[in-house]
Formats: C-alpha cells, structure tokens, sequence
C-alpha cells in the first residue's frame, strides 16, 4: 500500500456509537465522537429547527437542553451527549409548559426574523423548568447567553414573563 493511500487511512476519524435519549426517544448514531452535537441534530437527524449563528458558542442560535440544562449544541462533541437525555426545540410543543412558553412569546410578539427564536425557548424553558418567576432581571440573566439582533429584548421578557406567571397559576 503507497504511503499516499495509508495517510489517508490515518486522517479518517474512529467512528463510535452514540446512544442518547432525543426528545423523548432513545437514538443511536454511528459518528465521529468529535462530530458537533448540531451538525448531528441537523444534518444527520434533520432537526433543522436548531439553529447555527457564530459556531463558537456565543450567540445562543444553537441552544438545546442536554439533561435539562441549556448548552449551545455548537460547541458540544458528540461524545459528550452518550448516555444523555437531550431535548431540541421539535421536542418543546410536546410538553405543556414549552406549549405554554410558546404561546406566550408570540402572544407578546416576541419574534420578528425568528432566528434566534428556537435559542430563546430552549433557555427560556430551562428557567422555567428551574423554578424561574416572573422576574424581568432573573429573565434577562438568564438569557444572557441568546442575542437577539430584532427586538431589543423587551418583548421577549414580557414572553418569558407571562409563561411563569400562567405556569405558576395553573
Ligand atoms: S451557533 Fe452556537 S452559540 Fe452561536
Ligand atoms: S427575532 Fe430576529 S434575531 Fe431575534
């Protein structure tokens, strides 16, 4: 074998199998374990519902829950999802409080262009899900990590805010 073709054995990543609860359902995936979660969620499984804004984890875009803490899926291995529990935004109308979230953001016309939309549900539902009250500065921390270039903010919050105050109440 030519040293030509044995280098380009060596340059093709070890491929694993990666099992991991997604919205509900166990998968399994045969990947690269350096593959990035997004690409998997996108490309290999066609939840084109994630985003992909910088890739380098700091727009938010690409936000899913992974054991039910938001993380951005572009900077997430695909080895670090094995055995985990991750939820994406097709899996949220499923729940009663996402359903409730969602109504509430565009009851309060919080999306414009919608890009950073599924993001801003995944974080918005993990404070939710963690007790989060109807508070404008604990909402804003906790979307800290999710840019919005449309609507300053203020509607988003008012989204946010509404979902805890009718979660609380039911
Ligand atoms: S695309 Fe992942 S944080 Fe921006
Ligand atoms: S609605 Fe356009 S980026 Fe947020």
């Amino acid at each position: 074998m030519s040293n030509y073709i044995l280098k380009q054995f060596s340059q093709q990543p070890a491929m694993i199998d990666i099992s991991f609860t997604l919205n509900g359902e166990t998968t399994t995936i045969t990947t690269d374990p350096l593959r990035r979660l997004l690409d998997i969620l996108r490309d290999d499984l066609g939840l084109t519902g994630t985003k992909e804004g910088c890739g380098e984890g700091e727009c938010g875009a690409c936000t899913v829950l992974l054991d039910g803490k938001p993380v951005t899926s572009c900077i997430v291995n695909a080895v670090a999802v094995h055995g985990h529990d991750v939820t994406t935004i097709e899996g949220v109308s499923a729940s009663p409080d996402g359903r409730l979230l969602i109504d509430c953001l565009y009851e309060a016309e919080a999306v414009q262009c919608g890009f950073c939309f599924p993001g801003i549900v995944m974080s918005a539902l993990a404070y939710m899900r963690a007790g989060g009250i109807a508070d404008n500065e604990r909402i804003r921390a906790a979307l800290a990590g999710n840019l919005c270039r449309c609507t300053g903010y203020e509607f988003i919050v008012k989204g946010v805010a509404e979902a805890c105050r009718r979660w609380r109440d039911l």
